[in-house]
């Protein structure tokens, strides 16, 4: 969960990286640096915590040289100080690592137990070591990285520079995703194409296994056999603009509001309004022949796994399992034939997600994605690719990606009920209708804003916060729990509502604000009823529904928040506006750092 940038050019190269670092600062904001080589020695500035230190360091002493490797960093071993910065050096060399070196302990005693001095508490600094022993016994760096990589277990990106060779950067991928990028007379290594839009469109994908020797008029790409092996050169199309805030404060912010908008996108990709049809891109199986489906993900992506699993079950009557991704393999799950194993995910990049895909596709599993990240690994691995057009999220705290995955998944569950006969044309077009009423509602959701920043301080008093919620109304409380937690540090849990008198209702005091998402529909009474219990033991609800709703069952209510009459099935999307607008507001109140919450990365791509 770290981002890596490498550049051997012809001019001083530390501003670009720079650069790059910015556009991978959503996988980790602990500590960065970046080496170059400065006649003929490696020379380093490293800070710790957001890259403003890192630029202050270089402000305070610019940093020369036109090879460079740079890194920011989310921790794995050894705490976020300056010190377990990367890069580590020795005289020899230096290297940025993302991903674990799982058998780093036995490595490091073996490096001990020769003399060598290690400075840093990281499993990263061993690789510096080894890599430096072999060419201090004589091999050029291309032999001694081939000579070390085998010796490392867990997952890895690494790029590593060479002072007494400083026409090459050498990078190495296994299960952490690296790109080389061409351009003219220089070249470069990322972590993705994100990272180099600005330097580069030509970029290879680095297989399982591949390491490069970059210089600056060509690249060799080496397979884990060290053969040499040709990785197809494809334009990258990401962006090279920076994303910013425009007139919002947070990121997070301008993406709640950018909802209306990129699901308005994403559906009209899925949905032919005219024929009043759900469509789906051209696949090479048939859903016909789907038996049951398997969703996995994590985080935010997980509870639109649980919303889908009562969406296909009732439209297309498959059974359906959702498994958070880093559980799933290693439970050995029964994968009979006829399954669909569905990932979601943002980033496309999160380890434990990426290894369940690949986990099922050994098991001969059909394979489909729900994907942020056209260019990412698990775009480029599932079978059926199913987009959504969220655009760039960059708050850590998921809320655009979360609404355009449950319109995906919407879209596919009709898909599903249609191929297995379960689901009439006259059924079909109702669901198209309410679909299309989506992004206007997001809208109406959005016109609460005001009420609910007003009330947001009921909520950041509190020590801990309850969320209730029935049928799909139930993962989107364990949503509000955690967008509460991650950016607010209130402690949060989500309920379904009928639990809460088999354990958590012995909570309930005046100090514990419970959030009870409640639409009007065929379960808003059953909600309520248990609603009413925790109310008769001194709960402080707050109630989201809507009007109706609200006028039925919100006299006791310390707070209520008005929703548009929606649709139940459409509700999770739109019950989502509020969810995330609290725990906007609360986090506001208490002044944390909304956008790049602590102990958090934008994307976890270590296990
Ligand atoms: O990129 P992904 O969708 O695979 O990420 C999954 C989770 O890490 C992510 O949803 C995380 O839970 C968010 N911080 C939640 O807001």
């Amino acid at each position: 969960m770290c981002g890596i940038v490498g550049i051997i050019g012809t001019d001083p190269v530390s501003d670009r990286l720079f650069e790059g670092l910015k556009r991978l600062e959503y996988r980790g904001y602990d500590s960065a640096g970046i080496a170059t080589i400065v006649d003929g020695r490696i020379d380093r500035r490293r800070a710790k915590g957001k890259l403003a230190n890192l630029a202050e360091r270089l402000r305070e002493e610019p940093l020369p040289g036109t090879v460079g490797i740079a890194h920011t960093r989310w921790a794995t071993h050894g705490a976020p100080t300056t010190g377990n910065a990367h890069p580590h050096a020795t005289d020899e060399v230096a290297i940025v690592h993302n991903g674990i070196i799982e058998n780093f302990r036995p490595l490091r005693q073996e490096l001990e137990a020769r003399g060598r001095t290690l400075t840093s508490e990281t499993d990263s600094e061993v690789v510096a070591h080894l890599v430096s022993e072999a060419i201090e016994a004589g091999k050029h760096p291309r032999e001694a990285v081939a000579a070390v990589l085998p010796r490392l277990h867990g997952a890895f990106a690494i790029a590593m520079l060479f002072p007494r060779y400083p026409d090459l950067i050498i990078g190495a991928r296994q299960g952490a995703p690296l790109t080389v990028g061409y351009g003219e007379g220089e070249n470069f290594l990322g972590s993705d194409a994100h990272a180099l839009a600005s330097l580069t469109q030509r970029i290879a994908y680095l297989d399982e296994g591949d390491w490069a020797v970059v210089e600056r008029d060509s690249v060799q790409i080496y397979d884990r056999d060290n053969a040499p092996v040709e990785r197809p050169i494809v334009h990258s199309g990401a962006s090279a603009a920076l994303v910013d805030k425009g007139n919002h404060r947070h990121f997070m912010q301008k993406e709640i509001y950018e909802q209306p908008m990129v699901v308005a996108q994403t559906l009209k990709s899925y949905l032919r309004p005219l024929e009043e049809q759900v469509a789906l891109p051209d696949m090479a199986f048939d859903l016909a022949g789907i038996e049951r489906v398997a969703i996995i993900a994590c985080g935010t992506a997980s509870y639109v796994g649980m919303i889908g699993k009562y969406w296909i079950e009732q439209f297309a009557r498959l059974p359906v399992e959702v498994d958070v991704a880093s559980e799933f393999r290693y439970r050995d799950p029964v994968l009979l034939p006829g399954t669909l194993g569905i990932v979601v995910s943002q980033s496309g990049e999160t380890a434990d997600t990426l290894a369940a895909l690949r986990h099922m596709k050994q098991a001969n599993v059909t394979t489909a994605g729900i994907i942020n990240v056209p260019t990412s690994s698990m775009a480029r691995e599932v079978d059926l690719l199913l987009p959504t057009h969220a655009g760039p999220e960059i708050g850590v705290a998921s809320t655009k990606a979360f609404t355009c995955q449950l319109s995906v998944m919407a879209a596919l569950a009709v898909n599903l009920a249609r191929a297995k006969g379960r689901l009439s044309a006259a059924d079909e077009a109702e669901i198209v209708r309410h679909l299309i009423e989506a992004p206007a509602a997001l809208n109406e959701a959005l016109a609460h804003d005001a009420e609910i920043e007003a009330m947001a301080h009921t909520v950041a008093a509190a020590r801990d916060v309850l969320y209730l919620g029935r049928g799909p109304d139930y993962p989107l409380a364990l949503e509000g729990a955690l967008k509460l937690k991650e950016i607010s540090y209130i402690h949060a849990e989500g309920y379904a509502s009928g639990e809460m008198k088999h354990g958590p209702i012995a909570l309930i005091d005046d100090n514990v604000p419970l959030i009870v998402l409640a639409p009007s529909g065929p379960l808003f009474d059953k909600t309520v009823s248990n609603m009413k219990e925790a109310q008769a033991r001194g709960a402080q609800v707050v109630l989201i529904s809507d009007a109706d709703g609200i006028a039925s069952a919100g006299e006791d209510a310390v707070a209520t928040i008005e929703m548009p009459r929606v649709h139940p099935l459409i509700a999770p999307l739109v019950y989502a506006v509020p969810v995330q607008l609290l725990a906007y507001h609360v986090a506001v109140a208490k002044g944390t750092d909304v956008d790049q919450p602590r102990n958090l990365a934008k994307s976890v791509t270590v296990e």
